[in-house]
């Protein structure tokens, strides 16, 4: 089929932030695929929004009770090819890191959002801290949460 011009890939909670991203690129014209994965069916959470905001959409449930069985990178290999599409995902860690690791094989930008427990949500406790590629570290509340995939997962 015809290819997106961005990839959006959401992991359980992480999808909420992502619908206004995706709305965001609607409007500026782009065709977006989208993927979700989570445990189960039951954490895919107002599936019908995202469909109806996405030209490709896809699913992925760890136990198979919605979608495909399995991980959700997995659906995106084959959407890759060709045309190169922006990734964004926003998720648990793991998924983060696959999508960047599927970025980086084929030569496509990528923003990962990262989620941190915040205390003070304000630049001061250090306490959402992670490293960077420069070889300092970034606080996740002032200075993400959005970063650059190379950023915090130099491969
Ligand atoms: Fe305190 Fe980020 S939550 S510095």
């Amino acid at each position: 089929g015809e290819q997106s011009d961005a990839i959006v890939v959401a992991g359980g909670m992480g999808a909420a932030p992502l619908l206004y991203l995706l709305r965001t690129l609607r409007a500026a014209g782009k065709s977006v695929s989208f993927f979700y994965g989570a445990r189960s069916a039951s954490e895919l959470v107002l599936r019908d929004q995202y469909c109806g905001l996405a030209s490709v959409y896809g699913e992925a449930t760890d136990d198979g009770s919605q979608g495909q069985h399995g991980r959700v990178t997995e659906l995106i290999s084959e959407e890759m090819l060709g045309k190169k599409p922006a990734l964004y995902a926003c998720g648990p860690e793991p998924m983060l890191r696959a999508v960047a690791q599927l970025a980086q094989e084929h030569h496509c930008r990528c923003f990962v959002s990262l989620e941190a427990h915040m205390a003070c949500g304000v630049g001061a406790c250090l306490g959402c801290v992670v490293p960077i590629s420069s070889g300092e570290y970034a606080r996740v509340c002032v200075d993400g949460p959005v970063f650059a995939a190379e950023e915090v997962f130099p491969q």
